[in-house]
């Protein structure tokens, strides 16, 4: 294993470094194998150089432990062992060129191990990237089909329950109705082609939101008090919003009037959906109000539900966005 100390050395100066490490234990070899000649048998100091090596080569890798050994093994061959080196010229170019050749093979090993090192890290780092681009292709379609199915449940199913109650209390008539089912049938195309209701993006939402409240079986205030449209993602909160509580409060609030508000707030919209009905509503016993909590909360709004038992039912939403 190698250091990773060293390795953040440039490779140059880490093969002088290698040479230096070789000539080093040379003279440290030397030093004590003459110390300790005639005093130590020659297999144990043989075993305690190489134990050495192993450590040198543990701590730091094969470019500092090779040209070490083959200069520690030079050193207790010359120092330890008769006959004895005198050291001349011969002597040094020998010495110099075991250290040179230990340094290249130990050189050219270590770059093969490091590329090789490095091209493993790019294929694991390549794969660690299409795991992630695969959840996020994973996680952008769960987010369609949400949105497609909030979209269904908050918009056209609204409009299906007011004309079955509508139908059911004979408050409408064949003509009127089968005009509401084409109109429910075109929501439903729009939805399916990701467009929100044609009268939303055309005309805002003082109008989406009358046209909204005119379905309802319900009598609806309508209140708009915005001077400039707001951005389109918090128009489309705010439609939803108010089809799924008008929903509610026909299926279940027992109410005889809702009225909706939507009025400026500093740099949000503020937008109020209250019915007179029977209260007690919980978010724990649908899906309906918490889609809307989660809807409101994807654009950094806040939605709150008070529903006090026989006192009505009022939820009110800060969407943040300018009205310009
Ligand atoms: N305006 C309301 N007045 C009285 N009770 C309500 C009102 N709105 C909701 N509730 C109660 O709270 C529950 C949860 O409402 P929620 O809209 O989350 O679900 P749901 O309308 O029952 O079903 P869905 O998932 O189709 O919307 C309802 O089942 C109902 O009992
Ligand atoms: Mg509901």
């Amino acid at each position: 294993m190698e250091n990773p100390r060293v390795a953040r050395i440039p490779f140059p100066a880490e093969i002088g470094l290698s040479l230096a490490a070789g000539a080093g234990a040379f003279a440290f070899s030397a030093l004590v194998c003459s110390a300790a000649r005639g005093h130590l048998p020659d297999v144990p100091l043989g075993l305690a150089l190489l134990a050495a090596v192993l450590l040198i080569a543990r701590a730091t890798g094969i470019l500092y432990a090779l040209p070490a050994g083959v200069a520690a093994i030079l050193a207790y061959d010359w120092f330890f062992l008769p006959p004895l080196r005198d050291m001349n010229d011969a002597a040094f170019t020998i010495l110099a060129l075991f250290l040179v050749m230990a340094v290249i093979v130990s050189a050219v090993t270590t770059a093969a191990g490091r590329r090789a090192v490095e091209a493993e890290r790019a294929r694991g780092d390549l794969a660690d990237e299409l795991i992630k681009s695969r959840a996020r292709i994973v996680a952008a379609a769960d987010e369609a089909r949400r949105r497609i199915e909030r979209d269904l449940h908050d918009g056209a199913q609204q409009r299906l329950v007011a004309l079955a109650l509508r139908l059911r209390t004979s408050a409408i008539d064949q003509q009127a109705a089968a005009g509401d089912l084409l109109e429910v049938i075109d929501e439903l195309r729009e939805l399916s082609r990701g467009i929100h209701p044609a009268v939303l993006s055309d005309s805002g939402l003082r109008p989406a939101l009358r046209a909204l409240g005119r379905r309802s079986p319900l009598p609806v205030e309508v209140d708009v008090r915005l001077d400039a449209r707001p951005p389109e993602q918090v128009e489309v909160c705010a439609y939803y919003v108010v089809s799924e509580m008008l929903t509610n409060a026909v299926k279940h609030a027992d109410a005889t009037t809702v009225a909706v508000t939507v009025e400026p707030d500093g740099d949000a919209v503020s937008l109020t959906v209250r019915d007179d009905g029977i209260g007690g509503a919980d978010p724990a016993r649908g899906t309906g109000l918490v889609g809307l909590k989660d809807r409101v909360e994807a654009l950094g709004g806040t939605l709150e539900v008070r529903s006090p038992a026989g006192e009505g039912t009022t939820v009110t939403c800060r969407l943040p966005g300018s009205t310009g």
